[in-house]
């Protein structure tokens, strides 16, 4: 990976967040846009590379003081090193004592290998959280 800088989410990203990143036109992505321009509770860190987004995570503040809620990442090229990068500045900013949870689906087997390798271990099981889709828990205490 060369020269990603990893930055908060500005308004002006949401276009190519939306239109031209991997993914696009996925409503739920939009959606999830949505909370981070709408509530101070949502963070959102891009990665971006030669004006252009590689990848986003967005974090939710669960408001104990404590409690973090992972509700989306992506990279537009995997295995590149940019996931690790953005959970790492999500590390930074929940800092030290701080809890992070996620789920992810049981089939995806990139994501759960790369959270387990982030140092997350799976705490819980959801079968039909949602039709025809299981759930794996994952958490950190840092
Ligand atoms: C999950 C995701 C963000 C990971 O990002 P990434 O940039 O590919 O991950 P990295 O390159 O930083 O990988 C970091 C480490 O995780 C592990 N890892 C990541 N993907 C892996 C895979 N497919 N198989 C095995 N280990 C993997 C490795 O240990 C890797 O380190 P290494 O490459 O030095 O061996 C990416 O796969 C993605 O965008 N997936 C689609 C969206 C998604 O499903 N998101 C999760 C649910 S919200």
């Amino acid at each position: 990976m060369q020269n990603v800088l990893i930055r908060e989410y500005k308004s002006e990203d949401l276009q190519q967040i939306l239109h031209e990143m991997n993914g696009k036109n996925s409503k739920r992505r939009g959606d999830k846009f949505k909370l981070v321009e709408c509530s101070d509770a949502f963070t959102c860190f891009l990665a971006e590379d030669d004006s252009k987004i590689r990848g986003f995570v967005i974090v939710e503040d669960l408001g104990d003081g404590v409690s973090f809620y992972i509700e989306q990442i992506n990279v537009t090229e995997r295995r590149t090193g940019i996931g690790r990068e953005l959970i790492q500045k999500v590390f930074e900013f929940v800092v030290e004592g701080g809890h992070i949870s996620l789920c992810v689906n049981t089939d995806n087997d990139d994501s759960i290998k790369f959270f387990e390798a982030m140092g997350f271990q799976r705490s819980g099981h959801t079968e039909g959280y949602r039709r025809n889709q299981d759930k794996y828990w994952y958490e950190i205490d840092l």
